[in-house]
């Protein structure tokens, strides 16, 4: 009888893709996918260190785990990502969660195989995690969580060490494919019926080809001639880095969406500089200009941190300022969590929770306004929507991103048959904060 596997993912789209990648290889040693993780033979929590709350939920699920193992003793439970890659995590799993059964981390997935047989033929517990693997591992063969769409790395880890985050060190030092190895695997996957690709890195601006020196841009420029494909996204952009001739891209490569994630993360330049950011708001500013001057009809979404250490009252009133003069169609709004062995955390400036959460509270309040008053622009035109499936929140709808990556649910006559991977247009006829409803223009 064959087993059957559950994978529990926090965090990033680097985590996701990570557990596409597990659940690949669990299927080639023939486990199956099953939605109940109690049901499970084996489950694997692949996990995220970038806010603390992230941290407690872990160790909460985790718990719940205890119970199922002691009446089956078969059931293997398994914990990888980024928290492992903090050495006290580990430790607190081995004093206190004694019921994992394999731990790993972000530098050696493809060992997960090997480890796994280690543990079914041994009996014994599987811990093997490393700090900084100078190996890209090529030739994985995920399981892809959309038919139609697909992520794929182009970098790992990061050297940026802004004060705040845990990222570098949890997923080592910066490397990056080759133009050559990204194109091989998007080939394939439009082979494969892929129309979209979401190029991954914590920096993608910094992409450099170990063998020929090639950039981002050229990587673009390289990926807009496969044929077959008819959407190129990427993220995450860093101000810092972004160049001219990547900016340049949004005209010259037509499967390049228009649509960018830029993090600025705050408004005032004396906080920026605290976070390490590498940039003032001057430099983000002129970055937005030349992004809209290129491409005036490019989407633009950011993350933003609030009550950084130190961050005053009036810092605070530069973020929103800035958040006003950008009109974001998105953000991602993050409350400041100290993360050990960060130097953010040892700054003696915390700022109280109450004036965190309310500054918090105020921000997504201008930032909803804002992604409201963009969508209702959209009504009553049409756009071309790449349909992804049926639509999770309204039955019988379907649902697709526009090509600026916005949410699109509408609906289309029954007729029409299976509508995924078709690019179709829509009409909008209603515009919410978070999504656009419409009909079917054709
Ligand atoms: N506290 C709050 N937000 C954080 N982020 C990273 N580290 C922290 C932290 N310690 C946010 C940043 C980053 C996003 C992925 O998570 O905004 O861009
Ligand atoms: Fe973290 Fe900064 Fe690297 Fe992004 S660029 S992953 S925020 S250190």
């Amino acid at each position: 009888m064959s087993k059957s596997y559950h994978i529990i993912t926090y965090g990033c789209q680097m985590n996701e893709h990570d557990s596409e990648n597990l659940a690949g290889m669990l299927e080639a040693e023939g486990y199956e996918f099953v939605e109940d993780p109690y049901a499970a033979d084996l489950v694997i929590m692949n996990t995220c260190s970038v806010r603390e709350n992230a941290d407690k939920r872990f160790f909460g699920v985790l718990g719940q785990f205890k119970k199922l193992k002691k009446i089956r003793p078969d059931f293997i439970l398994c914990v990888c990502g980024c928290m492992p890659q903090q050495p006290r995590v580990v430790e607190e799993i081995k004093k206190s969660f004694a019921w994992v059964d394999i731990i790993f981390g972000t530098q050696n997935i493809a060992k997960f195989p090997e480890l796994l047989h280690q543990r079914v033929t041994t009996g014994k517990k599987q811990y093997s995690i490393i700090k900084d693997n100078p190996v890209v591992e090529e030739h994985l063969e995920p399981k892809r969580l959309y038919k139609h769409k697909a992520l794929v790395n182009i970098t790992y880890g990061c050297d940026n060490f802004c004060t705040y985050c845990i990222v570098p060190y949890t997923r080592g030092r910066e490397k990056s494919r080759t133009v050559k190895d990204v194109r091989c695997e998007i080939e394939k996957l439009v082979a494969d019926g892929v129309k979209e690709v979401m190029l991954l890195g914590q920096n993608v601006d910094s992409f450099k080809d170990p063998g020929t020196g090639e950039r981002f841009a050229d990587l673009i420029r390289s990926l807009n001639k496969v044929e077959g494909l008819e959407r190129i996204r990427f993220m995450t952009s860093h101000p810092k880095d972004i160049s001219d001739d990547m900016i340049s891209c949004f005209t010259s490569c037509d499967k390049l969406c228009h649509n960018i994630h830029l993090p600025v993360q705050c408004g005032s330049d004396r906080v920026l500089k605290r976070m390490n950011r590498h940039y003032d708001r001057a430099k983000y500013m002129s970055i937005i200009a030349k992004l809209r001057e290129e491409c005036p009809d490019i989407t633009i979404s950011t993350d933003i941190i609030v009550g950084f250490p130190g961050e005053t009252e009036e810092d605070f009133e530069q973020t929103l300022s800035l958040v006003n003069e950008v009109e974001y169609d998105s953000a991602f709004t993050f409350i400041y969590s100290p993360r050990e062995g960060t130097p953010a955390a040892r700054y003696e400036d915390q700022i109280p929770e109450e004036i965190k959460h309310e500054r918090f509270d105020r921000l997504v309040d201008d930032i909803n306004r804002i992604s409201l008053e963009k969508n209702l622009q959209y009504q009553g035109k049409t756009y071309d929507v790449l349909v992804e499936g049926r639509s999770k929140t309204d039955d019988g709808a379907w649902a697709g991103r526009t090509n600026g990556f916005k949410l699109v649910n509408f609906t289309a006559p029954e007729e029409m048959g299976k509508l995924d991977g078709k690019t179709v247009k829509v009409e909008i006829t209603e515009a919410k904060t978070f999504s656009l409803y419409g009909v079917i223009a054709e």
